[in-house]
């Protein structure tokens, strides 16, 4: 097994597991040093090129993104996301799998989906694909965006799912917006490692989109905490540029060629 992955493994009931979404290399960087798990997330469909949908997202986007972000990724897992439709049979989830594997160097894959994605799951797993799982709210399919386990026979089904994920061979869940005390069910019923994105503090580790958390992105989620206002700060730098050029402050001699 990847040791990266037993690492993840390990930190079950142990200390909790820190995953943040990258798209590019400056950030990857960044977070390399301070994170267990770095996500290729599809969201990037929505926060870099303002999809309604990450239904929009396409294999080679995703690819080329990865490819960056593998440049700023050396100690933390890289996981890939599979966007919309790249893996609706067991076939050409291998044959996606494979290229994404090949082509980014990514140490897993990420994929939505409960009972219906087991086939797909086991068999990227035979063909030794550490597969990430997803459920809650699934991005890619769901028409409206509400927490999940609201309702009893809502709450069996997602905990039935992440059970029959653990059995196909995921190393870890991603649990998006589940109430409480489901997130908090889950975590304590299955073996491996759940991430959550609005699902309390309840689950193994937590993750966040980048964007939202630095303040780039014009988020509204109940559950993102924005811990720097990167917009404010970077306009600012912008503005004080600008006002430089026109005063013709910048450039100084030091920043030019002479003979
Ligand atoms: O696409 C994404 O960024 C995600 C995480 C938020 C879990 O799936």
């Amino acid at each position: 097994m990847n040791k990266k992955i037993k690492k993840i493994l390990n930190k079950k009931n142990k200390s909790k597991i820190v995953c943040l979404t990258a798209y590019s290399k400056n950030i990857a960087e960044i977070l390399d040093k301070y994170c267990d798990i770095v996500l290729v997330g599809d969201s990037l469909g929505s926060v870099l090129y303002s999809y309604k949908s990450t239904k929009e997202v396409t294999l080679q986007t995703m690819i080329n993104h990865s490819k960056s972000v593998r440049l700023g990724v050396e100690k933390s897992l890289m996981i890939f996301d599979m966007p919309y439709n790249t893996y609706r049979n067991p076939k050409e989830a291998l044959k996606n799998a494979k290229l994404v594997m090949r082509e980014t160097k990514c140490d897993a894959v990420k994929l939505e989906g409960g009972k219906k994605i087991i086939s797909i799951v086991k068999q990227l797993v035979k063909n030794k694909i550490p597969v990430m799982g997803h459920v809650g709210i699934l991005p890619q399919t769901d028409k409206k965006f509400r927490f999940k386990g609201k309702k009893q026979k809502e709450s069996e089904k997602i905990l039935n799912d992440t059970k029959l994920l653990e059995n196909a061979g995921v190393f870890s869940i991603v649990l998006e917006c589940i109430e409480i005390k489901l997130s908090k069910k889950i975590t304590e019923q299955i073996k491996v490692p759940t991430i959550g994105i609005g699902s309390s503090v309840n689950c193994d580790g937590q993750v966040l989109v980048i964007d939202d958390l630095i303040g780039l992105s014009q988020s509204k989620f109940k559950f993102v905490k924005k811990y720097v206002d990167m917009a404010k700060i970077i306009e600012g730098a912008v503005k004080r540029y600008k006002l430089e050029v026109l005063k013709k402050k910048f450039p100084k001699v030091k920043h030019s060629f002479k003979n």
